[in-house]
């Protein structure tokens, strides 16, 4: 059986004072135009995960999501288990390389020791034994990364979303998408839809291990919410009806995902990470090149993509007090 036990080896470890979010949030613009198309990157640090100072708030937050509703948060087919293994793997590795003050592993042969000294959590396993964990392996390494995780099959010529431990979504739902190909779940979108997502699935399932890609995501949110399931619309989505040019410095909020794409070499599925970073209009303004860029963004956006990131309401507030802001900031003489 799974054993936890409270760490005792590192008894104060805390996470290194923050620096201020605007040094290093992940501005995703460089150009002061979006449109969709494949922004896909190769992952030069080769990494999964990043531990930021939100960690203990965040996969506390995770926990409770899972707690409160675990079939919202978390999907799988029995075939994954293989490929859960191997994301389990994986991450435990990358964190005790890549944090080893905040984790640990120790292996004696199939027998491992996971430490998170962070949570002052420890944990003894069985490699490969599913019933020696307490949770499916997706689902229990899942509560120990910032991260949302998703494995993608490859099958039949085609991807599949067939594992997922999904806790901050930006308005979808795990429930709804699980089993479907790579063009099935991205049907929502405009434009991608018809245009891309073939080509781009078609890229993916050329994918080969040991040399990841990245891109980013970004949305608005209204409020410093991450959680925005697609089944809890009506509790975040009339949030919307709040903002004014007085509040939206301080409501609405940028979203930026990180997302990371990995081959994993076993089972040959994908494994596709998230990590949602927010900051609120009145902290990125903090950057004037930043706010500049997406004022231009803003300003040249087409319906089509506000109206499914779901701002199109409160897009010409955004416009006025992006202009307004940056006015006064030249006016002033800069702020960076
Ligand atoms: C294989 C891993 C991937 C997964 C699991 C995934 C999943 C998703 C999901 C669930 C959505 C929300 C769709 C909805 O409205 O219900 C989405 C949106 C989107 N995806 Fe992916 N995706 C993946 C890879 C990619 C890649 C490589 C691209 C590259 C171009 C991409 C481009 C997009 C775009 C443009 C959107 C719309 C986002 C927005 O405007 O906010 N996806 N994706």
């Amino acid at each position: 059986m799974s054993a936890l036990n409270e760490d005792t080896t590192h008894s104060s470890v805390s996470l290194i004072t923050p620096e201020p979010l605007i040094k290093r949030f992940p501005f995703p613009f460089h150009e002061d135009s979006y449109r969709y198309s494949n922004n896909s990157r190769q992952l030069e640090s080769g990494l999964c995960l990043e531990v930021t100072p939100e960690y203990e708030e965040e996969v506390e937050e995770k926990r409770a999501l899972l707690k409160e509703n675990h079939m919202k948060c978390y999907q799988s087919f029995s075939h994954t288990i293989e490929a859960q293994w191997e994301v389990l793997d994986m991450i435990i590795h990358e964190l005790a390389e890549v944090y080893p003050d905040y984790f640990s592993i120790e292996k004696q042969g199939d027998q491992w020791t996971f430490s998170n000294h962070l949570l002052k959590e420890q944990y003894s396993f069985t490699f490969g034994a599913e019933n020696t964990l307490p949770a499916e392996p997706l689902d229990f390494i899942g509560r120990h990364v910032q991260e949302d995780l998703v494995i993608v099959s490859q099958r039949d010529q085609d991807l599949y979303m067939d594992a997922g431990q999904v806790c901050f979504p930006a308005n979808w739902s795990l429930v709804f998408d699980v089993g479907m190909t790579f063009t099935e779940w991205h049907s929502p979108v405009p434009v991608f839809s018809d245009k891309l997502a073939a080509k781009v699935r078609d890229f993916l399932m050329r994918m080969e291990a040991g040399k990841p890609w990245t891109r980013y995501n970004w949305t608005l949110t209204v409020e410093h919410v991450l959680p925005t399931f697609a089944e809890d619309f009506d509790l975040w989505a009339p949030k919307k009806d709040k903002v004014t040019k007085e509040n939206i410095g301080e409501l609405v909020h940028l979203r930026v995902e990180d997302q990371r794409l990995f081959r994993l070499p076993k089972s040959n599925s994908i494994l596709f990470s998230i990590h949602s970073h927010l900051i609120s209009l009145k902290e990125l303004a903090e950057n004037q090149v930043w706010l500049e860029h997406f004022r231009n963004i803003i300003d040249d956006l087409p319906e089509y993509i506000a109206e499914y990131k779901g701002f199109s309401e409160y897009k010409p507030l955004l416009s006025e007090w992006l202009t307004d802001t940056l006015q006064k900031q030249v006016e002033q003489g800069g702020n960076v």
